[in-house]
């Protein structure tokens, strides 16, 4: 097959397209390298240095004869959402707007796009099924289920087929430590503490350990970006030979605390990593794991990788290798 991988050069986006390659499909990356890093380049893959923001771009790029398109070009940090949601509008939204109609001039009609749990917002059950309710808290998931919500009407109208990967905490590094580029001014928790761990960060801040959990501090459901690949390659498969659409979600189906994941990299790293407990950060919900069972039986997916030990191990991996 033959792949378009818009935001291939991206912390997941280089995942993905690494299992394309593996898998042999041909693989063409689109990114404006802007949090997308060079190096996180294959040479196996061709690369186009362009912008989602370049319709006549985009369209240049989609006369590729294109079997599929997979679009992980977003912003995706949900506390910034809240403070700059013309980025978000901008990027999330409008971007994929280009790339929506970009796609429906030049005839791809399989799309796969990267969601996020964030769509549910407060959890009212868990773990948390497709059917829960979407209540996304922060301008971020709001972005996504509109996303989601444009897939539906181009399916409708103009006969796209797509898959909708709500994504739960994504981690981790690949096993075989090809990816090298490190995520940039990184606020998720797993790079933080890797940050802190290898000096490149005073401390970890620990928002919050006064929740309704067995430690007090939040639980999380982390799974490795290579699980998260693997997962992109069978919704392609799936919407591909099925012709239908789908929402799924990909998680690991177990909860870790702030303070184990903590725990576990000091153990593993053998760093100290210091912590300071700080005040709550707006918008965190005590506890979110997720159910995978319909990945499980639509795609046929299970998770691999997602073990704490894996994804602080190969994080570490990723993160001593660009010390030297
Ligand atoms: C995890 C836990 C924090 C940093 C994010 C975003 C979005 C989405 C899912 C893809 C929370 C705590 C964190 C720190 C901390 N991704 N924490 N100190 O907020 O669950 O969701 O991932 O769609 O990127 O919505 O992830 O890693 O920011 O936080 O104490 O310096 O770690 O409070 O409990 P989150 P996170």
């Amino acid at each position: 097959m033959n792949i378009l991988i818009v935001g291939g050069a991206g912390y997941i986006g280089s995942h993905v397209t690494r299992e394309l390659l593996d898998r042999g499909c041909h693989c063409t990356v689109y990114d404006n390298l802007s949090s997308g890093q060079r190096e996180n380049l294959f040479p196996e893959a061709e690369f186009i240095h362009g912008d989602i923001h370049d319709y006549p771009g985009l369209i240049q790029a989609m006369k590729g004869g294109f079997d599929a398109l997979i679009h992980l070009a977003a912003s995706k940090a949900a506390g910034e959402s809240m403070l700059k949601p013309e980025k978000y509008s901008r990027n999330n939204i409008c971007g994929t707007l280009n790339i929506l109609n970009a796609a429906s001039e030049t005839g791809i009609k399989n799309i796969v796009f990267s969601s996020s749990a964030a769509v549910y917002g407060e959890p009212e059950y868990l773990p948390i099924d497709e059917k829960h309710p979407t209540m996304p808290e922060n301008y971020y998931g709001f972005t996504k289920l509109e996303i989601e919500r444009f897939l539906g009407w181009y399916e409708k109208l103009r006969g796209i087929r797509y898959a909708s990967l709500r994504y739960f905490n994504a981690a981790g590094y690949d096993v075989k430590g090809w990816i090298k580029g490190l995520e940039q001014n990184p606020a998720n928790l797993l790079p933080v503490i890797m940050e802190a761990a290898c000096g490149m960060r005073q401390e970890l801040q620990v928002f919050g350990n006064d929740y309704d959990t067995p430690d007090g501090t939040c639980i999380r459901d982390y799974i490795h970006v290579s699980d998260l690949a693997a997962g992109h390659a069978a919704a392609l498969d799936y919407i591909n030979k099925s012709g239908k659409s789908l929402i799924v979600n990909l998680g690991s189906e177990t909860g870790s605390s702030v303070t184990e994941v903590l725990e576990t990299a000091r153990r593993i790293t053998g760093q100290p990593i210091p912590a300071k407990i700080v005040g709550r950060r707006p918008g965190d919900p005590a506890k979110l794991t997720a159910s995978s069972a319909y990945a499980r039986e639509v795609l046929g997916w299970k998770t691999q990788y997602s073990s704490l030990e894996t994804l602080i191990q190969t994080s570490w991996e990723a993160y001593k290798a660009n010390q030297k």
